[in-house]
């Protein structure tokens, strides 16, 4: 079988750790046999902006469609503002192609401690489901009166019942696939009482459907606090848009470094290319010196290979870049002192190894 996957790698450490990834995922298909990848590279990136005048060509969005999948990096850069960065390429993406889930696991992977005191490797192992199309992303809003004292800025969140019961029903059945069955819900219907209020109802009629699942309901302050002092209480997670975008990092935080973590922008109907991205972003500050964590990038290309149906190949990647960080191959981040092209090759001597 032959994948073909577009490859966006943005700005920033985007650019590294796609190109970390691709090296990886060659090296994977050559390992294993069977399958193999096509990659196209697209340069949709802030660097390209600044002298085109835009991210996406007008045909961008149809170009997407005719891959398997879409390998993204990263995109911003302190030259663009960030708003007409993340609305250049990244939100039309996953709002077209009907991008409905943002699926962000988290783990401690062997090797590697979390910075909370006494949380042993067990003691945290999320997902987190994130609704991935509308709510606080919705794009709705304005600022009237502008350049006077007196200007107003709106950003409304859409949250619809359809939008909702499909997250919904993504996070129970998400739930209901791990061992502990167990599902809670983010909200803040306490001071937000209109589109949080009908996201708690639905979540209550889907969780009709499933009462195998042991529910229960955070409201979101309450849950960084939770997250932090008692994360084995804590499973499968949905919540909305914005909550999760920030508890993902939270999370990530937690579990080591953001550099591990990875996310997958689905499309469950499967009519449209998922994408896979590492939760982080261009990273600036460490742009350029070759020192940008492969490891979540890495996660995501598993994710994104389990997606395609290489579930074989996608435990067997992981597999492998848990035994490179148990044996202490890791960047600075994560306390080791490697660089990324030195994670990248020891992840790949060792799938050539297997
Ligand atoms: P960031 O995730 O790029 O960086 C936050 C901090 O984490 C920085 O200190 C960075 O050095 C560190 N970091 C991130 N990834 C790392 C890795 N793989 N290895 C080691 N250290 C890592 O978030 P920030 O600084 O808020 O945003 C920078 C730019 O990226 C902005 O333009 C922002 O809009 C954009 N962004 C894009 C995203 C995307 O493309 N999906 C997601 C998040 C931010
Ligand atoms: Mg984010």
């Amino acid at each position: 079988t032959i994948y073909r996957v577009v490859c966006i790698p943005g700005d920033g450490i985007g650019v590294d750790i796609t190109e970390a990834a691709v090296q990886v995922l060659n090296t994977l298909s050559k390992a294993l046999g069977g399958f193999e990848f096509e990659f196209t590279t697209v340069d949709w990136s802030s660097k390209a902006y600044l002298e085109r005048g835009w991210y996406m060509p007008p045909d961008g969005l149809e170009q997407l469609k005719k891959f398997d999948a879409i390998y993204f990096g990263a995109v911003g850069w302190p030259d663009v503002p960030d708003h007409i960065s993340l609305w250049g390429l990244i939100l039309p993406i996953r709002k077209a192609l009907n991008q409905y889930v943002n699926v962000r696991p988290t783990r401690i992977l062997p090797g590697t401690t979390s910075p909370l005191a006494n949380c042993a490797q067990a003691d945290l192992d999320w997902v987190i489901v994130r609704e991935n199309s509308e709510g606080e992303y919705s794009g709705q809003g304005g600022i009237s009166h502008e350049h006077s004292p007196h200007a107003i800025g709106t950003e409304v969140s859409i949250f619809t019942q359809v939008g909702i019961e499909r997250i919904m029903r993504f996070a129970f059945e998400t739930a209901r696939s791990r061992p502990r069955k167990k599902l809670t819900m983010v909200t803040k219907s306490n001071a937000q009482r209109h589109g949080m209020v009908l996201w708690d109802k639905v979540f209550y009629e889907v969780a009709k459907e499933y009462g195998d699942v042991e529910i229960d309901k955070m409201l979101v302050d309450a849950m960084t606090v939770r997250m932090v002092l008692n994360p084995k209480s804590l499973d499968t997670i949905v919540a909305t848009n914005l909550h999760a975008d920030i508890l993902s990092d939270l999370a990530a935080a937690l579990s080591g470094s953001i550099g591990i973590a990875p996310s997958s922008n689905l499309d469950p109907t499967r009519k449209n290319p998922s994408m896979f991205e590492p939760i982080h972003g261009s990273a600036p500050d460490i742009a350029g010196k070759g020192i940008a964590n492969p490891v979540g990038a890495f996660w995501s290309a598993a994710e994104m290979v389990r997606w395609l149906g290489e579930e074989k190949a996608a435990d067997g990647l992981m597999k492998v870049v848990e035994s490179v960080t148990a044996a202490g191959v890791k960047t600075k981040d994560l306390g080791g002192s490697e660089n990324t092209k030195g994670v990248t090759e020891a992840v790949c001597r060792e799938i050539e190894k297997q």
